[in-house]
């Protein structure tokens, strides 16, 4: 039997499409159960509706404080039996109540080489915004697992790509999408969900 995947969202959700794309190609250990977001406007959401894929809406405001939106997230995924969870564009930091509970069974998506430009406050347009700013040559991605530290868990897989002279944030943010997280990240999820089906 495939792995359970859930997949944790919050805006527009080309992680996921990739994703969803790869069930019929390199992602064959495991199939997308459950797609949840922390934003009830996210398009994300209308991905997985295309694709027949059920979904949940937990957003803090709701569950009225971390802990809470936290607990409500624990409680669906178990309700799920979800056996990896998978982070692709999820804007908000998870507490040790939350990762803890699941060591080498979170991955995310993250649109730098880590250890650079990473951590609290770098997320989405802003990375490559730093990236730009800082005037580095190359970026990339990393796909990591998720522990207490921040994106600070051990790397999966990374890959780089060059930065043009005349890049600004979204072009740049376009590429590293394009050449390496849609890539990364379901070849990550497989190798994952192999090895969770493959330790039952
Ligand atoms: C992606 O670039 C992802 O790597 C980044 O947000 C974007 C989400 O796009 N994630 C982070 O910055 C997490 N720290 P998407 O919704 O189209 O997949």
């Amino acid at each position: 039997m495939k792995a359970r995947i859930a997949v944790l969202v919050s805006g527009g959700g080309t992680n996921l499409q990739a994703l969803i794309d790869a069930q019929s190609s390199v992602l064959k250990s495991g199939e997308i159960a459950l797609v949840i977001s922390n934003r009830s406007k996210a398009y994300a959401l209308e991905r997985a509706k295309n694709a027949g894929i059920e979904t949940a809406v937990i957003t803090k405001k709701m569950c009225g404080s971390q802990e809470e939106f936290e607990r409500k997230l624990i409680e669906t995924l178990e309700e799920k039996n979800i056996d990896l969870i998978v982070l692709a564009g999820f804007m908000t930091i998870l507490s040790p109540l939350f990762t803890s509970r699941y060591p080498r069974r979170i991955i995310n998506v993250h649109p730098s080489l880590i250890p650079s430009f990473c951590g609290e406050g770098f997320y989405g347009l802003k990375v490559h915004e730093a990236a730009l700013e800082y005037g580095v040559k190359v970026t990339g991605a990393t796909v990591h697992f998720v522990n207490e530290i921040p994106d600070g868990g051990e790397i999966i897989a990374q890959k780089a790509v060059y930065i043009k002279a005349d890049d600004t944030a979204e072009t740049l943010q376009k590429r590293v999408m394009e050449e390496a997280e849609w890539i990364l990240l379901p070849e990550s999820a497989e190798m994952v969900s192999k090895a969770i089906i493959e330790e039952r």
